[in-house]
């Protein structure tokens, strides 16, 4: 049962495999032309609303989660741009705006400035309550995601290190889909590779020393024993909007010789969007998955709202 979904925590084995399996029916159904073709098989929320409240600029976020309701048949309401077009700019509180929308729907997605306002949203509901990105916080759906789109490509043989690459410090991506992983029992290493100054935050050091996770902290990409042994490359752009701090991409933008660093079947991913971290030309390379990622999130979100709103 999962009432609000705001972090990570609130996931365990059981549901993530259960939102997986829904989402691969899903991905089936659609690449075989069935989502067109059999609506009545799966228009499970027919007569349901999605509320999406988004506090933060959004593309994939929002139009997959519109989209994964429509799919199931549901309704949609809400606004992309809450700090402006809702009564928070009339200084209406967080929890007032949550409280008062969720009379109007059966679910509420929220995008929100700040670390910690999911939260603040979560206990003001009347209704479940999907992060859909807090600040420097969390990003629960976008590491289920991740996680779907690893679990597609490496079946039952997880990943054995997955390397970081960027910021690790404020990208609520790299903090939700490292945890994720770590509560999995199965034993892997993690590799932050970021500029000085982008090391992850000492919170997510600690959980995954907890988890018993092997850490490795490295300022130079370019390190040999770095690439040649990663499974999974994560990149991330520099999330400059967040602090006064400022940097540029270009001072770890991969390239084909980098790449070729690479084992063959690794895999390169990005929750987008993109800057100069990884050029337009490394797109043909097999091992870049970042848009089947970014796709994979219509099925993950059609299942996660499925078994959300299940009566
Ligand atoms: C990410 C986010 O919003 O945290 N985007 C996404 O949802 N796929 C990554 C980012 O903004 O850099």
């Amino acid at each position: 049962m999962l009432d609000h979904l705001v972090s990570v925590d609130d996931l365990d084995e059981e549901i993530i495999e259960d939102i997986c399996n829904r989402a691969s029916e899903f991905h089936d159904l659609r690449l075989n032309g069935g989502l067109r073709r059999h609506p009545e098989s799966y228009e499970t929320l027919r007569g349901r609303v999605m509320i999406a409240d988004f506090f933060e600029p959004s593309t994939r976020t929002r139009f997959s989660f519109e989209a994964a309701m429509s799919y199931l048949g549901g309704k949609v309401i809400g606004t992309e741009n809450a700090a402006e077009f809702s009564s928070f700019k009339k200084g209406e509180s967080l929890a007032d705006n949550f409280r008062v929308i969720s009379g109007y729907g059966d679910i509420v997605v929220g995008r929100f400035q700040n670390e910690g306002d999911a939260r603040i949203a979560a206990d003001a509901c009347l209704i479940p309550l999907i992060n859909g990105g807090d600040g420097t916080g969390e990003h629960p759906t976008q590491a289920l995601i991740d996680y779907y789109t690893i679990v597609n490509h490496f079946g039952e043989e997880m990943p054995d290190i997955i390397t970081f690459l960027g910021d690790n410090k404020r990208s609520r991506t790299v903090r939700s889909l490292a945890k994720l992983l770590a509560s999995f029992s199965s034993p892997f290493t993690v590799q932050f590779v970021n500029p000085k100054g982008l090391e992850p935050p000492q919170d997510l050091l600690d959980e995954l020393e907890a988890n018993e996770v092997d850490t490795i902290i490295c300022n130079d990409i370019r390190d040999p024993d770095i690439l040649t042994f990663t499974d999974v490359l994560y990149v991330t752009r520099a999330q400059n909007e967040r602090s006064d701090e400022q940097y540029n991409g270009h001072a770890y933008s991969l390239d084909q010789s980098l790449v070729d660093e690479l084992p063959d079947d690794s895999i390169i991913m990005h929750p987008l969007p993109r800057n100069s971290e990884i050029p337009a030309y490394l797109d043909q390379d097999h091992r870049a998955k970042y848009f089947e990622q970014a796709h994979n999130g219509l099925y993950v979100r059609m299942g996660l709202l499925e078994l959300m709103l299940e009566t």
